[in-house]
């Protein structure tokens, strides 16, 4: 049986959601203001209300018997439209009236923040027409302001001095023109930096999906000129930061929306069911919070629909039964860019007629297809007054997503425009300088960065080392079957070398067979031997190592992974080529002289004796020093156990290495492959990582 879902709302938003809900298996129940010809196409059944009918909707529940309702836009919401639906019986992933004024009440969210002392707060001060007197004296104090009405602007009322107010005058008048339809008005610090929207789904039990981070563009024209709009476009990034930020501060506005979401709880004593989606700047005092929304973006959500893994409507009834914590959600590691095409004259006097969109059977276009507030008539699409059809593009880079959405857009026909710049590399470059400007980080720039590897149109050659099992190179192995099954080969394992003869130990010869790979063995014990040396003579070492490159060069390998390589690896092979290698331990964590801690063999053990509450494995770079080089990926953590007596330590220490093999290097290693295959690890002069063209200091933490 189908779960049958109400979906309100009718934009792109909607549209993306719609299609997320029919991937997910559900029966789709579509209560929109207009009719959306996307939606209409997939849902069961549809009806045609106005937005803030909420007795409409819910009647529409109710005749069809829906399970569960998704509430797309902010005006049923502060209509109550969630309250009378769980009155029915009917569990919903949104807000109650009362909680949505998170969104719908500008103050409400504000002394929140104050009051449970959440950091990313601006200075600000709500004033009713009772204290409107000493709003003149916060302006000048302040001396850069933003005035925002205390209700629902459409994103529209805000105003900002040096943009939009040119004088304390002009702002004055401003707010005592807001009071005259509002209660209070808000005025706050201005703040500097670059927007993004963090988007999170919470069952108000403590239980949070953030989805990746987007960017939008508010203002109509290229270069970000032109009045205020709903969002032009939007795009967001394979590894879900944006370019100007670091996993730190998307960590950081992930941080601000649980203390929140836990705020509410606090103060209103419900649960917020739904999507809070934080509007953040990136500021040179870090991250801040400039408001939050009970709902999806748009247009963001058509950036992150498309990327859910996660069956969306299994998602949409943990929030509603409050379960969240149990389901880990995976989204595409893609790059997405959105561009809106609108009526000519939009925002402020926009025509509307009729339009021609692109078909991906008849144009081949690659770019998905969202409607807006468009009208279908029997010759055709027309514009109304607002956006009209979103296009998004799907890639492994924002160049590649940029491409295919604006190729689309570009393509439509009639009296509309778009932004041609979204997702450009140009405009990329200017926010990320804009950051570094005002934050001095060091961003790396194309120019600067040199890939670790550089993507050929043949798949990267890999050489795997061994000595033993090879488990490592197993799960390589497998990444690298899935890649080619789905018609992606990005890396190959061109050859299998191990140092040891001894079969009973080593796998090598068997996984070589398997696999069909050209097998080498050397044996290191014999090649001592034979030198009458021992194994700690470096020099023979490095004779040994020559013939290894030999082989390495014979089967030009791009890179060599050491997949439990017993010796230590010298100069002639890493000096020539990319040599990477798994480590059952956290290689970021230093010990009181700056040196890694869990370096080198009993890292486990060490760990369990320092009572570390966690373990994780990691990849690096290997330089001549043991485990001293980059980290690359670091695994999601493994638990310690606790109070283990000395006689346990061997056994511990051995059940926690093979947990952090299923759990961390099994996971970490073939994706530092891909990665790797794909060209988004680079490093700048001084060997610094980058992912993504973003510093990664100490690892990109998976997951
Ligand atoms: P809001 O509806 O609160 O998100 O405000 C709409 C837009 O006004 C935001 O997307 C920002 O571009 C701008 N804005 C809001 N608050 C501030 C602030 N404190 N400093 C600078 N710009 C702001
Ligand atoms: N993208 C702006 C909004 O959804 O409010």
């Amino acid at each position: 049986m189908k779960t049958k879902v109400l979906l309100v709302g009718s934009g792109a938003r909607e549209h993306a959601i719609a299609d997320a809900l029919i991937a997910g298996g559900a029966g789709l129940y579509a209560y929109m203001q207009l009719l959306n010809p996307g939606i209409k196409k997939i849902a069961a059944k549809f009806a045609v209300g106005k937005a803030d009918d909420t007795a409409a909707a819910v009647r529409f529940a109710k005749e069809n018997s829906v399970e569960i309702a998704v509430i797309g836009p902010e005006v049923p919401l502060a209509a109550g439209v969630v309250d009378e639906l769980e009155k029915a019986g009917i569990k919903c992933v949104g807000p109650t009236k009362q909680l949505a004024q998170l969104e719908t009440s500008k103050s409400f969210a504000r002394e929140l923040v104050k009051k449970y002392g959440i950091e990313g707060g601006p200075k600000f001060k709500v004033f009713a027409k009772s204290n409107s007197s000493q709003i003149k004296g916060y302006l000048e104090e302040l001396g850069e302001y933003v005035v925002k009405p205390d209700g629902l602007t459409g994103g529209k009322g805000v105003k900002v001095s040096g943009e939009h107010l040119s004088s304390n005058d002009e702002a004055l008048n401003y707010c005592n023109e807001i009071l005259n339809s509002h209660n209070s008005v808000v005025v706050e610090e201005k703040l500097d930096g670059e927007e993004f929207s963090l988007q999170t789904l919470t069952d108000g039990n403590g239980g949070f999906v953030h989805f990746p981070a987007v960017q939008d563009h508010k203002r109509a024209f290229d270069n970000d000129s032109g009045p205020n709009t709903g969002g032009m476009g939007s795009y967001s990034d394979s590894n879900f930061l944006l370019p100007f930020l670091t996993a730190e501060d998307v960590e950081q506005a992930k941080k601000i929306t649980e203390k929140v979401a836990a705020a509410v709880k606090k103060e209103t004593g419900t649960s917020y069911k739904g999507v809070m989606y934080g509007g953040f700047m990136k500021t040179a005092k870090g991250i801040k919070l400039l408001e939050y929304n009970a709902r999806f973006g748009d247009p963001e959500a058509t950036n992150i629909m498309p990327l859910l893994k996660t069956n969306f409507v299994e998602l949409c009834k943990a929030v509603a039964e409050g379960w969240l914590a149990k389901l880990n959600a995976e989204f595409e590691h893609k790059a997405t860019v959105c561009k809106y095409v609108v009526p000519e004259g939009y925002p402020d006097s926009p025509v509307t007629g009729k339009i021609e969109v692109p078909s991906v059977e008849k144009d081949y276009i690659k770019a998905l297809i969202y409607y807006a507030a468009v009208e279908e008539k029997a010759d055709g699409i027309y514009t109304t007054k607002s956006r009209g059809v979103a296009f998004v593009g799907v890639a492994d880079t924002i160049a590649g997503a940029e491409k295919i959405a604006e190729e689309a857009t570009s393509m439509v026909k009639g009296k509309v425009f778009h932004r041609k710049d979204i997702g450009t590399r140009q405009l990329i470059e200017k926010r990320v300088e804009h950051v570094k400007r005002l934050t001095g980080t060091e961003f790396g720039t194309a120019a600067t960065l040199k890939p670790l590897y550089t993507p050929k149109s043949e798949p990267m050659r890999v050489a795997g080392l061994m000595s033993g099992s090879g488990s490592n190179l197993r799960r390589i192995l497998e990444l690298q079957q899935q890649l080619k099954r789905q018609g992606k080969e990005l890396f190959k394992v061109v050859m299998i070398f191990t140092d040891t003869a001894d079969e009973a130990v080593c796998n090598a010869k068997r996984i070589a067979e398997e696999y069909k790979i050209p097998y080498y063995c050397n044996d290191m014990q014999e090649y001592y031997k034979k030198r009458g040396s021992n194994r700690r003579d470096m020099k023979i070492r490095q004779e040994y190592d020559a013939e290894t490159a030999k082989l390495l060069r014979m089967h030009k390998a791009d890179v060599v992974a050491l997949c439990g390589y017993m010796s230590i690896i010298t100069n002639p092979v890493i000096g020539s080529f990319l040599t990477v290698n798994v480590h059952p331990a956290d290689l970021r964590i230093k010990d009181g002289s700056g040196k890694r801690k869990y370096a080198g063999a009993e890292c486990v053990k060490r760990a369990i004796l320092n009572v570390e509450k966690e373990a994780r494995s990691t990849t690096h770079i290997v330089t001549e020093e043991v485990d001293a080089g980059q980290v690359l990926l670091v695994s999601k953590p493994v638990k310690l156990p606790k109070g283990i007596s000395n006689g346990e330590i061997d056994k511990v220490a051995h059940e926690l290495q093979e947990k952090l093999k299923e759990e961390g290097d099994w996971k970490i290693y073939p994706e530092t492959l891909r990665m790797l295959a794909e060209g988004r690890l680079a490093a700048d002069q001084k060997g610094a990582i980058y992912l993504d063209g973003k510093p990664i200091q100490e690892g990109h933490v998976m997951g």
